[in-house]
């Protein structure tokens, strides 16, 4: 044969495939969830996602550290709040003397240079299990605004880089920046879950917080996996009110969500590889039927090649080890 074409000669050796390759990790790319217990030496293995820990304070200073030796330069904070604490306004969320306040204070202390995110919605604090402020079993949204902006305020005043809203109400990621900027919290970013569906891989990460609702389902708020238009719109309005990164989330399901909305805003995208995914890979990996390792590299490059400039995962200090 005597072919004009050999696509061939680009795939035929380790350097030539990594001279071409387009999509590179690196540790920079990584942001990884942490959760956080009340308690002393508490290291407590989530069933549902074998290999992941929620930790007392203690223990998540140290977590932090040797991500920070990694290379890993941010975090995702979620708490664990007791039964006792949780009612239907959610109020714990806003205690400045609460468990993820006292969270940020001390990794702060300990790695001020560590970007912290925070998680704002009401779930943990809830004792119905649902992001907002339950009416007659309604989530409804304005109120639950008001908390979430009193909930983000507290989060900046104890020293969040970041507020990450998950909550999927209406309009909340201006009345936080307003906020924000009326408190004088000029430095502190918001990372919104624009795109947040409702999904069923969310279900261990409900486990590892105690945090599923207690009746019906996120369906009113979290968005219709049938839907990709309605992402578009979703993250065009949270650029417009004052967003600085825009998540999708989950990731692999929605990678298609993940480009549309990197061609679609101008700022950081980032991406949620959540819980289920985390578990779907360590379930096959322990029956032998996947390579643990590979199917981890594989799924972040294919996100990472989506369109993410930022990826949310539970396997990011085995990703920047395996790099
Ligand atoms: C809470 C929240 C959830 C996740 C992140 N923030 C759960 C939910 O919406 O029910 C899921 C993360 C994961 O599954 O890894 N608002």
């Amino acid at each position: 044969m005597y072919l004009q074409r050999r696509n061939r000669i680009l795939r035929q050796s380790p350097s030539i495939r990594s001279m071409v390759a387009e999509t590179t990790l690196t540790p920079n790319d990584f942001i990884a969830p942490l959760f956080i217990d009340e308690g002393k030496n508490v290291a407590f293995e989530i069933p549902s996602m074998p290999g992941y820990y929620r930790y007392s304070i203690d223990g998540t200073i140290k977590e932090i550290k040797e991500l920070w030796s990694l290379g890993i330069k941010s975090v995702l904070l979620f708490i664990k709040a007791p039964d006792e604490l949780k009612d239907n306004t959610g109020k714990e969320a806003w205690n400045d003397n609460g468990l993820m306040q006292r969270s940020i204070k001390a990794i702060k202390d300990a790695v001020p240079e560590m970007v912290v995110m925070t998680d704002v919605a009401l779930d943990p604090y809830s004792s119905y299990g649902h992001d907002g402020i339950v009416e007659n079993g309604e989530i409804v949204n304005d109120p639950t605004v008001e908390a979430l902006v009193k909930m983000s305020l507290s989060h900046a005043k104890a020293g969040a880089d970041f507020v990450a809203p998950s909550d999927m109400m209406d309009g909340r990621i201006g009345a936080i920046r307003e906020a924000l900027e009326q408190n004088n919290f000029t430095r502190t970013g918001i990372m919104a879950y624009s795109a947040k569906y409702a999904s069923c891989f969310y279900g261990p990460f409900r486990d590892a917080l105690d945090s599923a609702p207690g009746f019906g389902d996120k369906k009113t708020y979290q968005m219709d996996y049938a839907n990709r238009i309605e992402a578009i719109k979703e993250a065009i309005i949270d650029e417009e009110e004052g967003a600085d990164i825009i998540m999708v989330k989950p990731a692999m399901a929605y990678l298609d969500i993940i480009r549309e909305v990197k061609d679609s805003v101008t700022l950081p995208v980032s991406a949620y590889h959540v819980s289920g995914e985390y578990a779907m890979i360590k379930a096959a990996a322990k029956m032998g039927w996947l390579n643990e390792d590979k199917a981890v590299i594989e799924c972040l490059t294919s996100i990472k090649r989506a369109g993410a400039d930022l990826i949310a995962t539970y396997f990011a200090k085995d990703a920047v080890k395996l790099l």
